[in-house]
């Protein structure tokens, strides 16, 4: 029992799959990855890792190496895994709901191949009373084990988890499913939250939505600060000092985006209405964020034009950030983009440059740039949109002169106000 290492299957060599599968080679385990995409996997089997993420490509070259890692497109080659982790991704269809399509595809051909006692282990975010559905297709216990990385930290995140949730459907196999997930975590120290499959599935939506929700109740009241003479950053350096509300997830931004707190949040929302239940506190959170992006545009439109109905037809805007937060080249549900789609309806041009977004990015109406003084280049006013650190080493003088009028609204409140100033910009923050 213990510590002995497991033979693992990890089916779905995405963002969560091949962290996963990365992590658990570097305890010691034996993984393998499948994959339906046959280029991806051949690039996984020369140790090419198509994420950027710290330490996953070294880790994944090291056990690429060593051969404790491989990587297969057939499904049967899972036939010897004692566990198997499923890592398919749950996108959103439009009315919210996750398409299960793909997961349950897996799910079917899984079927055939598996060990009679390989224990099958639920990761993908996935709507409650799927890991039970999951378990009665293969006539066995099934597990929820939800994760929860942060992109930009996914490494980290998984061998250094706050908590580990094990979900299990009750039956036949229940306390060896429960006790072979733990074993397989077992060169990690985290607080064990062991549940039924349900609550597992259930802490996964819950803990996303709820971060989206302190978001959204942060950027109202940012936007109170405004009204009543008051200060954000005041305002949220009180609140954090209560351990009740904690001191993360309170900076105002121009709203929350990725690919996982909207579609979460989206999904609860969903599920509660399914099941008759009013969250309106939850409908309220994806509302706000959406009034967000227009608070943003306004904010910029005065900023820019001196009054909360100047035109921003034909006005040049240059954005500092694509990506939806510091650190990723992911720009899906990106909120600067929310908020450059808003403003290139309002006719303005768009320029914009971010450290990590490649310029084969869908960018919808912003020209992609490589050089932040191209986006700064007779300028009418400058827009920072992601909280990238290396933006408060700029030559904030050098940009103000490339402009044609030195304005910059700072949606993240990232940059040294006074600096700002002296190198001639009128500086605009929101909740201040
Ligand atoms: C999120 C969760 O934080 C992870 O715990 C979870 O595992 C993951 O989703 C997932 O479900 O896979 P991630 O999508 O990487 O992780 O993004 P976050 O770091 O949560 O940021 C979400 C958004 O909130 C970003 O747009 C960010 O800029 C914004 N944000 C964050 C703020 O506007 N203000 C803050 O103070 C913090």
């Amino acid at each position: 029992s213990g510590r002995r290492p497991f033979t693992v299957g990890v089916v779905g060599t995405g963002y969560v799959g091949l962290t996963s599968a990365a992590c658990l080679a570097h305890l010691g385990h034996r993984v393998i990855g499948a994959d339906i995409d046959a280029t991806k996997v051949a690039a996984l089997r020369r140790a090419e890792v198509p994420i950027a993420e710290p330490g996953l490509a070294d880790l994944v070259g090291a056990h690429v190496a060593d051969g404790g890692l491989t990587f297969t497109t057939d499904l049967a080659e899972l036939a010897t895994a004692e566990v198997i982790l499923l890592c398919v991704p749950t996108p959103a269809h439009a009315d919210g709901t996750a398409d299960l399509a793909p997961f349950d595809a897996a799910v079917a051909a899984l079927a055939d191949v598996l060990r009679h006692d390989a224990v099958v282990v639920v990761k993908s975010t996935v709507p409650v009373g799927t890991t039970r559905r999951t378990a009665r297709a293969l006539g066995r216990s099934a597990v929820s084990n939800p994760e929860f990385l942060r992109e930009g930290h996914a490494v980290h995140d998984f061998l250094h988890p706050d908590r580990l949730v094990v979900g299990t459907v009750p039956g036949p196999g229940e306390g060896r499913a429960t006790a072979t997930v733990t074993a397989l975590y077992g060169g990690i120290s985290a607080p064990l939250v062991r549940t039924d499959a349900a609550s597992a599935e259930l802490a996964k939506y819950a803990s996303n939505a709820f971060l989206a929700l302190k978001l959204s109740y942060v950027n109202v009241l940012a936007e109170l600060c405004e009204h009543v003479g008051a200060d954000i950053g005041d305002v949220a350096g009180a609140m954090r000092l209560d351990p009740r509300i904690g001191a993360a997830f309170l900076s105002p931004g121009p709203g929350w985006g990725g690919s996982c707190l909207p579609k979460d949040t989206r999904a609860l929302l969903r599920t509660a209405t399914e099941a008759g239940v009013d969250f309106a506190v939850l409908a309220d959170t994806v509302t706000a964020n959406e009034h967000q992006h227009d608070r943003v545009v306004r904010k910029i439109r005065e900023a820019v034009t001196g009054s909360a109905e100047g035109s921003l037809d034909g006005v040049r805007l240059g954005l500092l950030g694509l990506a939806f937060k510091a650190g990723t080249d992911d720009v899906r549900e990106s909120p600067a983009l929310a908020v450059a789609d808003r403003l290139a309806c309002a006719g303005a041009v768009l320029t914009g440059y971010d450290p990590g977004v490649r310029r084969t990015a869908e960018l919808g109406a912003v020209r992609w740039a490589d050089e932040v003084g191209l986006v700064a280049k007779d300028a009418a006013g400058l827009v920072l949109l992601t909280e990238w650190p290396q933006f408060r080493q700029l030559d904030w003088r050098q940009l103000a002169a490339l402009t044609d009028r030195p304005v910059l609204v700072d949606t993240r409140d990232l940059l040294d106000a006074g600096s700002v100033v002296r190198a001639g910009f009128s500086y605009h923050r929101l909740g201040r």
